[in-house]
C-alpha cells in the first residue's frame, strides 16, 4: 500500500510549480491511482481522468527527458483488465442455496422435501450461521494444501492459493485421520466486525476509500495479487463442507462437521451449530441467532438449515443452482430512515415506467443507499410517497433497497401528492398501462431509453457480465452510432473505442477484452441477456437446461415450452413473441453466428448418461415420487416429457400404469418397470 497523501496540491500560491515538482506530484498520483485500481479494487477516479494523468506526465517528460527515469510511463503496465488470477474450473460446481425470506418458506422448504421424497416423517436438521463472508474451496493432496480458489459464478473461480496461505486460520497440513487422497473442503473467509473497523479506521486516516460492510473487505482482501496485503488483513474461516459428502464416509452432516474439526478446519461451535431433531427445533435457533447476531464477533445474515442425513442429500440431489436439501433462511432486513430528495420516472428495457425515489444516502446494514424504485403507479399511491417524505428504508434479501412506508408524523405541511406521468417521460409517446396491470409501459420499442437500458442490461451482471459497460459507456455507445443493437458489441474493435472523447488505451482495451470474455459465457447468460419479458434468470436458467442453443429455443413451440416444468403460457407466449417479431431478426441473427459468439452449453450437474434420451413416466413407483424420478433422470441428462409418441426413448412404467403404457406397447417401445428403470439411472 502506499502512504502517499490523498492530494497533492499542483501548486501553493505565489510559488509556481517546477516541472521537476509536477513530474513527482504526477508520478506519486498516478502509483496511487495504480495501487487502488489494480491493489485495492477501489478506484477513485474514472479511467479517463487517469488518462489524462498520464497524458500530462508523458508530455512533460517528452519536454524534459532527464525527468523520464523510474517513471511509471515507462513501467511496464498492468494487463488490461486489471487482474491476473488464474482461473480455476471447479470439479463440481459451487452452488448456491435456495432462500427462505420468512418462517412460511421454511416450512415450505420441509413441505417441498417431503413431496419430493413421497415422505410424511419428520426429518432431524443441523443448522449453522450462514457466514457473510466469501466462498472459497480449498483442494488437498496427501493432506497437504495445494490449491485454493474462490467461488466466482459457481463453475469457474479464481486461483488464491498464495493468499490463503496467508490465513492462519487455513490449515496448511492436515491431522492424523484426515484422508490421503484429494480432498475439496468449502468453507467460507470472513472478516470480523472488530477488524473491519479497525480496517476503515485506518484506511480513513490515510486517506483511502472504506469498505462499505465486512464482507466487502474480506473479498476485496483475499482477491488481492500481492499475498503480503491478505496477510496484513486477518481474515477468518470456518469450513462447512467438502466438494462431495461421500468424502467424509460418515452418515450424518453433524459427523461430516466434527471430522472436519478433528482434521484441523475450524468449525462453527456457537450454540447454534447443532443436530436438531426436528424442524420446530430449528426454527427456534433461527429465533435466538436473529435476536443475538449483534453480539457474534462476525456477519451472519441468516441460519443454514440442512438435512442432517446423508443419504437423503442423495436422493434429493440438487438442481443447477441449489441443492434440494438445504435452505437459506435469511433474517429480516434492518431498516433505516432518510428523507426523499426526488421523485424520478425511469423508463426501462421492456418500457416500464418506474418511479424511482432519490433520497439523502444512509447506512442500511453496512451498504450506503441513496435511491430505492417504487415499482409502479399503484404502488407509489399506496405508499403515498411524496418528495420531502421521510421514509423507512429496508434491503430485501439484503440486496435491493426498498421504502418500507412514510413516516406521516414527520411529513412536512404543504407536500402534494405525485403525479404520474400519461406519456413517456423520454420519447413523449402517450404512455399504456394494460387492463389488470400494474404498470404503465412506453410502447414505443425503438424509445431511446428503451435501446439504452437494453443494452445495459445485456452487459448486466446477470446477464453477459461485461465488466465496464455501465450507463455512462453505454449511452456515449449509442450516442456516436458505434451500436444499434446489443449484438454490434461483438463487432468493435478497441481502434473504435480509442477514437470516443472519454476513452483512453486501457480502458478500451478492457471493455474489448470484456466483450470477448462474453462471446462464450453460459448459454443462460445469453437468454436472460435478450430482454425478453417474463423470462429473467431463473427462467433462462431453466431454459437453458432444455435446449441447447438459442437456435433450438428459437424453434422451439408452445407445446415444448410449456413442457417444461416451470414454465406457463404467459411466458410461453413471450417467447414465441420475442423469437417471432421481424425486430428482433438482425440481433438474433447476431446472436446466433458463430463467428461472433459460442454461448457454451454447461450442465454441470449432468453426467450425460441419458443424454438426450426422452422418457415419459406412468404409474406409481414404490421407491420413489414421480419428483424425484423425474429429477434423477435430468440430473443425467435426458428429458421427461408427458405425452407417449414415436419419439419417446422409454416409458417407465409403475404400478397402475394407464393408457400411456397401452400407448407405448403399441408403438413398440422400450418399456421400464421401476427395477429396469433403476438399475438405468444407476
Ligand atoms: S452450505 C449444503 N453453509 O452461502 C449444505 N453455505 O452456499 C452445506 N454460506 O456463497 C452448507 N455460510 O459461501 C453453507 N454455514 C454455511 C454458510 C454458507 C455462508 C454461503 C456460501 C455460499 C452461499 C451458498
Amino acid at each position: 500500500m502506499t502512504d502517499t497523501p490523498k492530494k497533492t496540491s499542483p501548486s501553493s500560491v505565489g510559488s509556481p510549480e517546477s516541472p521537476a515538482e509536477a513530474a513527482k506530484r504526477l508520478r506519486e498520483e498516478i502509483r496511487r491511482h495504480n495501487d487502488l485500481y489494480f491493489q485495492q479494487d477501489s478506484p477513485e477516479i474514472p479511467d479517463d481522468a487517469y488518462d489524462r494523468l498520464l497524458r500530462e506526465l508523458q508530455d512533460l517528460e517528452r519536454a524534459h527527458p532527464e525527468l523520464a527515469l523510474g517513471s511509471p510511463t515507462t513501467e511496464v503496465a498492468p494487463p488490461p483488465g486489471g487482474r491476473a488470477l488464474k482461473e480455476v474450473i471447479h470439479d463440481s460446481p459451487m452452488l448456491s442455496l435456495d432462500k427462505a425470506l420468512n418462517v412460511q418458506e421454511i416450512l415450505d422448504f420441509e413441505e417441498r422435501v417431503k413431496r419430493f421424497l413421497g415422505s410424511n416423517e419428520s426429518f432431524g436438521f443441523y443448522t449453522m450461521p450462514k457466514f457473510d463472508g466469501l466462498a472459497v474451496e480449498l483442494n488437498y493432496d496427501q493432506k497437504v494444501l495445494v490449491l485454493a480458489s474462490t467461488r466466482g459464478d459457481g463453475r469457474r473461480g479464481e486461483d488464491i492459493t498464495s493468499n490463503v496461505r496467508t490465513i492462519d486460520d487455513i490449515p496448511k497440513n492436515l491431522n492424523q485421520g484426515a484422508p490421503e487422497g484429494r480432498l475439496f473442503v468449502r468453507g467460507e473467509v470472513y472478516m470480523e466486525k472488530e477488524e473491519f473497523s479497525r480496517l476503515n479506521e485506518e484506511r480513513e486516516a490515510e486517506g483511502l476509500s472504506i469498505f462499505a460492510n465486512p464482507r466487502n473487505a474480506a473479498a476485496g482482501s483475499l482477491r488481492q495479487l500481492d499475498p503480503s496485503v491478505t496477510q496484513q488483513r486477518n481474515l477468518k474461516f470456518f469450513a462447512y463442507g467438502l466438494s462431495d459428502a461421500k468424502m467424509a464416509e460418515s452418515e450424518s452432516y453433524g459427523r461430516l462437521m466434527e471430522k472436519l474439526g478433528h482434521w484441523g478446519f475450524p468449525v462453527e461451535t456457537s450454540k447454534s451449530s447443532k443436530v436438531n431433531q426436528n424442524l420446530a427445533e430449528a426454527l427456534a435457533v433461527f429465533r435466538d441467532l436473529e435476536a443475538g447476531r449483534d453480539n457474534l464477533p462476525f456477519e451472519v445474515d441468516g441460519l443454514v438449515i440442512t438435512l442432517d442425513d446423508l443419504s437423503l442429500w442423495d436422493r434429493l440431489g440438487a438442481t443447477s443452482r441449489a441443492p434440494r436439501y438445504a435452505v437459506a433462511a435469511k433474517f429480516k432486513p434492518r431498516a433505516a430512515k432518510t428523507q426523499v430528495l426526488n421523485i424520478e420516472i425511469q423508463v426501462g428495457r421492456t418500457g416500464a415506467l418506474t418511479p424511482v425515489a432519490f433520497m439523502e444516502p444512509v447506512l442500511v446494514s453496512g451498504v450506503r443507499v441513496a435511491q430505492a424504485t417504487l415499482h409502479n403507479e399503484d404502488e407509489l399511491k399506496r405508499k403515498d410517497v411524496r418528495v420531502g417524505d421521510y421514509v423507512i428504508l429496508q434491503r430485501a434479501g439484503d440486496v435491493i433497497p426498498e421504502i418500507v412506508e412514510v413516516d406521516l408524523e414527520k411529513r412536512p405541511v404543504g407536500l402534494s401528492p405525485f403525479v404520474f406521468p400519461k406519456i413517456c417521460p423520454i420519447c413523449a409517446t402517450p404512455a399504456v398501462r394494460k387492463e389488470g396491470e400494474a404498470v404503465s409501459r412506453c410502447p414505443n420499442r425503438s424509445c431511446p431509453a428503451q435501446i439504452e437500458a437494453r443494452l445495459i442490461h445485456f452487459a448486466h451482471k446477470n446477464a453477459l457480465d461485461i465488466d465496464g459497460l455501465g450507463q455512462k459507456v453505454a449511452a456515449q455507445l449509442l450516442a456516436n452510432n458505434l451500436v444499434k443493437l446489443p449484438s454490434d458489441l461483438f463487432k468493435l474493435s478497441a481502434q473504435d473505442l480509442k477514437a470516443l472523447p472519454r476513452f483512453g488505451e486501457k480502458s478500451a482495451l478492457k471493455l474489448i477484452e470484456g466483450i470477448d470474455q462474453a462471446r462464450s459465457k453460459a448459454l443462460w447468460r445469453f437468454i436472460n441477456a435478450l430482454s425478453i419479458r417474463h423470462v429473467g434468470e431463473r427462467v433462462s436458467q431453466i431454459l437453458a437446461e432444455h435446449f441447447d442453443s438459442l437456435e433450438a429455443l428459437s424453434k422451439a413451440t408452445n407445446d415444448q415450452l410449456q413442457a417444461i416444468n416451470d414454465i406457463g403460457p404467459e411466458v410461453a407466449k413471450s417467447l414465441l413473441d420475442f423469437f417471432q417479431s421481424p425486430l428482433n431478426h438482425h440481433f438474433l441473427a447476431d446472436l446466433m453466428d458463430p463467428a461472433l459468439v459460442k454461448p457454451s452449453h454447461t450442465q454441470p450437474l449432468t453426467e450425460g448418461l441419458l443424454s438426450d434420451k426422452r422418457f415419459v413416466l406412468t404409474g406409481t413407483l414404490n421407491t420413489m415420487t414421480r419428483a424425484e424420478a423425474k429429477a434423477r433422470i435430468t440430473a443425467k441428462g435426458g428429458r421427461v416429457l408427458s405425452t407417449v409418441s414415436k419419439e419417446t426413448d422409454y416409458l417407465v412404467a409403475g404400478q397402475a400404469a394407464g393408457s400411456k403404457l397401452t400407448t407405448a406397447q403399441k408403438l413398440n417401445l422400450p418399456i421400464l418397470d421401476e427395477e429396469a428403470f433403476i438399475k438405468l439411472l444407476n
